[in-house]
């Protein structure tokens, strides 16, 4: 058996990161919106991505015999004001699902739960990626987002990111 706690987190974590799906599907909409395609594609794959999230902590409870309880998912609830608003606001929500996740490895941890905290291994280095990407697409944006031309480049570049699944199954 679990221990609650860490369960109840794990539990909690599949709708934070549904919200996720859906907080960057909301900036991709915002960014289709805005004639920025590419930036809508890569915001669009982020959010593929965190329903995977979503389906890993879902399957780890299945698979430990835990229960999964569902909640309603919050409505997007960023200030959409501009494309560098939006990117700060991706970064910001990626440095807070990171402190979830090291609440749940804290948690794993009192209480010696080493499964748990093997499974989390790859959130912790996956958070540090969710990191560092959302902290490129601000620079990029720093250093090219005033320049027509540039920006053009920026969203095609952008525009060719694919899919991937992720590189941890269950
Ligand atoms: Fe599932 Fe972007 O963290």
């Amino acid at each position: 058996m679990m221990n609650t706690k860490v369960r109840d987190l794990l539990n909690q974590q599949i709708n934070k990161e549904l919200y996720s799906a859906y907080l960057y599907l909301d900036f991709s909409n915002y960014f289709e919106e805005q004639g920025l395609d590419g930036f809508a594609n890569w915001y669009m794959i982020q959010a593929q991505e965190e329903r995977d999230h979503a389906m890993l902590f879902y399957r780890f409870l299945q698979n430990n015999n835990e229960k999964v309880t569902l909640e309603a998912i919050a409505k997007p609830d960023k200030e959409l004001s501009g494309p560098m608003a939006v990117l700060k606001a991706g970064l910001a929500h990626e440095e807070y699902v990171t402190s979830l996740i090291n609440d749940i490895y804290a948690a794993a941890y009192e209480v010696k739960d080493f499964r748990t905290m093997q499974f989390l291994d790859w959130f912790v280095k996956e958070q540090g990626e969710e990191e560092t990407n959302a902290n490129d697409l601000i620079s990029k944006m720093e250093l090219f987002g005033s320049d027509p031309k540039s920006l053009y480049m920026l969203n095609s570049e952008l525009g060719a990111r694919v899919y991937s699944a992720p590189s941890l199954t269950l």
